[in-house]
C-alpha cells in the first residue's frame, strides 16, 4: 500500500493513495465536517457527564475519527480503535505512532459485534458502510447506562422511501415516499435504534440528528430504563396524502378520493435537543476547524428545528400551480403572524413550521 500524509483537525495521518472506494483502507475526506461535529458533540457530552470516558470507535478504518477524539476531546480515559481489516489495523498503528497517542489509544482487530459483546463502553461510535443495523444489538449491550452513542447510516435511499422492502427487511419498518423523505428516513433509523436499546432496558434519547450528503448521523444519550415509557409513547403512525396533507397518531386515510399512505409506528418525539446543540455550538466556536463556518451554520439552523416535519415548498408549489416566493419572506411572514418557521438542514427546498398545510399554501403566490 502507498500512502500520503494529510491533516484533519489537530491530527496528521496517512491514508492510502488512489481512489477512495478501491483503496485497501477507507478514508472519506467529505466526512470531515461530521467528524468535526462529532468531536464537539463528544466534548459537550463529556463536560456534562464529568466522567473519564472510554470510547469505542468500532469501525475505525484509518483511525481518523478515533484519533481525533483522542487528541481533541478532553477528559477521555482511552480510545479503542477497532477494525476487522488487518490492513486497517496496521494503518491505525502507524497513525497512532505518528501522532504520539500510544498512551491514549488501543488497537483491536476483530469483528465489531464480538468486541462490543465482551465490553462496556462509555461512548460508542458506529460509522459503517451502509446500514448500522447488524451492530445495534451488540452496541445496545455494550453501552454504559449513562453513556453516549453516535451512529451513521449511509443507506439513505432505503430509509427515505425509495426502497420500502429493503427498509422493512433491515429496520423493521416499511418506508414510504414523501417530500419530507430525510425527516422520515432519520426517524426510521432512530426508531430502530431506540427499539434495539429498549431490549436491554436502556433508553437511547436522541440529542443531535442531521442528514449530510448521502448519510444520516445521530447522537443519543443513554438513559435509565425509566425514560423508555416517554420514548415509546412517541411511537405513532405517519399518514401522508398525495396533496401534501399529513396527520400523525393512529393510521388513517386523510382524503378518501386521494392516494394516501401510512408509515409506522415510528418515533415522533424530539430528535434534536436545543440546549445540547447550544453546548456543541459553544465548543465549536472555540475550535480552529477548517470547516468551522459550515459546521456552525448547520448547527445554528438545527437548534431551531423543533417542529415536526417540514414542508417542501417547491413540491407544494408544483402540485398547486403556484410560485414559490423567497423563503426568507415566507419565514418572516409566518413569524410576524406569531407562528414558528425556520429553514431546515433536512432539505434546501423546504421550511419547517408549526402551521397547517392550508396556511403554508396561503404563503405561496
Ligand atoms: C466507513 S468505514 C469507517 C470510516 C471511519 N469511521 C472514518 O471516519 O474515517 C467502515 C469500516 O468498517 C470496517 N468493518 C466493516 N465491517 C466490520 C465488522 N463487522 N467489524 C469490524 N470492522 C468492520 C471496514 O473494514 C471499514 O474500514
Amino acid at each position: 500500500m502507498k500512502f500520503r500524509q494529510i491533516k484533519e483537525g489537530e491530527i496528521r495521518f496517512f491514508i492510502p493513495t488512489g481512489r477512495k472506494y478501491d483503496a485497501d483502507v477507507f478514508y472519506n475526506e467529505d466526512a470531515e465536517l461530521t467528524r468535526d461535529i462529532s468531536v464537539s458533540a463528544l466534548q459537550a457530552f463529556q463536560k456534562s457527564s464529568k466522567k473519564k470516558l472510554i470510547v469505542c470507535d468500532a469501525l475505525s478504518a484509518s483511525g481518523a475519527r478515533g484519533l481525533r477524539y483522542a487528541k481533541e476531546v478532553n477528559g477521555l480515559e482511552k480510545v479503542i480503535l477497532n477494525d476487522r481489516s488487518p490492513s486497517a489495523a496496521k494503518l491505525i498503528k502507524k497513525n497512532i505512532t505518528l501522532n504520539k497517542l500510544q498512551k491514549k489509544c488501543v488497537i483491536t482487530n476483530e469483528d465489531a459485534s464480538l468486541l462490543l459483546r465482551k465490553n462496556i463502553f462509555g461512548v460508542i461510535d458506529l460509522d459503517p458502510f451502509g446500514p448500522p443495523v447488524q451492530f445495534l444489538d451488540s452496541a445496545a449491550k455494550a453501552a454504559f447506562h449513562k453513556g453516549f452513542v453516535a451512529i451513521t447510516a449511509t443507506d439513505t435511499s432505503a430509509l427515505s422511501g425509495a426502497y420500502p422492502e429493503a427498509c422493512l427487511r433491515k429496520y423493521g419498518i416499511r418506508s414510504i415516499r414523501t417530500e419530507f423523505y430525510n425527516e422520515l428516513g432519520i426517524r426510521i433509523l432512530i426508531s430502530s435504534i431506540i427499539l434495539a436499546f429498549a431490549k436491554y432496558n436502556k433508553a437511547f434519547v436522541p440529542v443531535l440528528s442531521f442528514p449530510y450528503q448521502h448519510y444520516y448521523r445521530v447522537f443519543g444519550r443513554i438513559e435509565h430504563e425509566s425514560s423508555l415509557t416517554r420514548l415509546l409513547d412517541e411511537f405513532k403512525y405517519v399518514n401522508y396524502c398525495e396533496c401534501g396533507e399529513r396527520s400523525f397518531g393512529e393510521p388513517e386515510i386523510i382524503h378518501k378520493n386521494h392516494k394516501c399512505k401510512t408509515c409506522g409506528p415510528i418515533y415522533l418525539g424530539p430528535i434534536n435537543n436545543t440546549p445540547f446543540i447550544e453546548d456543541v455550538l459553544a465548543d465549536m466556536r472555540k475550535r480552529d476547524f477548517k470547516l468551522r463556518k459550515e459546521g456552525l451554520k448547520l448547527l445554528d439552523i438545527l437548534r431551531n428545528e423543533t417542529e415536526l416535519f417540514y414542508y417542501d415548498l417547491h413540491h407544494l408549489a408544483k402540485l398547486n400551480k403556484r410560485i414559490v416566493p423567497k423563503f426568507d419572506k415566507i419565514i418572516e411572514n409566518l413569524n410576524k403572524k406569531g407562528f414558528r418557521a425556520t429553514k431546515t438542514v433536512f432539505s434546501d427546498k423546504s421550511i419547517r413550521t408549526n402551521v397547517n398545510l392550508k396556511e403554508v399554501l396561503k404563503q405561496l403566490k
